[in-house]
């Protein structure tokens, strides 16, 4: 490799970020940045979720810290990009990853329900741009910003409009940041992770009357995800490549996009027979 790639090649072993990062696809990039010999800086809303992750990386020799933070409130996520950049002088990884999932009929779906999914999924990803892009367009060293969209964020699905529509505007920020910063040294890439195996669902709100849909989306989830880990290794693999999209695993996401793009009748059968698998386990 030319003196010139490798110096527009991003630190791996440098300095992360991750929001999101006491369970699932953050806790699972967390360890996978720290091997490769990154200092990672974890926040999450729940301080004794990212201490015990912070507690594991350590004692398999990584340096990590804790952040408690909430993504929905601006001054939090101004206030981590301070301290970051007061310990460790720049950022090499921002991963934006916090998130939460939400189902159920939209005449049961208050203004709330959207709120706070909005505040969380598509807000949250907006501060940790808002605090740390002028920080690290100033910093002279490349960098990456993976921000967690979702396959969701491609494609449609029914009972599930509102984190549809966070999904597809992070994916949408995520593919216009990408051309405005990646000339200024920053690539942006949209992760798109398909059915993973983590807490989401249980840690989701789930609206139906039977009140069964929890626990056989809880099931499922267990049952077909894929692991965070592979999450995780595609989401290293796409600053690597510089990709603007990752999608992870490939058999979840492709075929429905696939289908859609190239026609919306097709698409809309493949996010039927999607609904139809997931809910009723045929
Ligand atoms: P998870 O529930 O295991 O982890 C999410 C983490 O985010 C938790 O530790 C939680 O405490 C934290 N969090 C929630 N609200 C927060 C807030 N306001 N501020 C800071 N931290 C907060 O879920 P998972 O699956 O690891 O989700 C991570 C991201 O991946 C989310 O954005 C999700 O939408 C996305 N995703 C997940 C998929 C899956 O199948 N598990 C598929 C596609 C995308």
């Amino acid at each position: 490799m030319s003196a010139k790639r490798r110096a527009k090649r991003v630190d791996l072993a440098g300095v992360a970020v991750i929001t999101g990062a006491g369970s699932g696809i953050g806790r699972a990039t967390a360890f996978e940045l720290a091997r490769h010999g990154a200092t990672v800086h974890l926040a999450d809303i729940s301080g004794p979720a990212v201490e015990a992750v912070v507690g594991g990386i350590r004692a398999a020799g990584g340096s990590a810290r804790a952040h408690e933070v909430d993504v929905t409130d601006s001054h939090a996520l101004e206030a981590l990009a301070a301290r970051v950049y007061e310990a460790d002088g720049g950022v090499d990884v921002l991963h934006n990853n916090a998130g939460i999932g939400f189902s159920g009929p939209i005449e049961q779906t208050s203004v709330e329900d959207w709120r706070r999914i909005v505040e969380i999924n598509l807000m949250g990803v907006v501060h940790g741009i808002t605090a740390f892009v002028p920080r690290m367009l100033e910093q002279r060293r490349p960098s990456h910003i993976v921000n967690t969209a979702s396959g969701l964020g491609l494609i449609p699905a029914i009972q599930l409009a509102p984190y549809c529509a966070t999904k597809h505007a992070v994916v949408g920020m995520s593919q216009s940041l990408d051309l405005e910063l990646s000339p200024r040294g920053i690539g942006v890439t949209a992760l798109c992770p398909g059915i993973i195996a983590t807490g989401i669902v249980k840690h989701s709100t789930v609206r139906d009357e039977s009140g069964l849909r929890k626990q056989k989306a809880v099931d499922f989830y267990e049952r077909r995800g894929a692991s965070p880990e592979a999450v995780a290794e595609a989401a290293v693999n796409a600053i690597r490549k510089r990709r603007s999209i990752q999608v992870v695993p490939a058999m979840h996401v492709y075929p429905a996009w696939i289908a859609g793009r190239i026609s919306t009748r097709a698409g809309a059968v493949a996010a039927r027979l999607a609904d139809r698998l997931m809910w009723r386990g045929e």
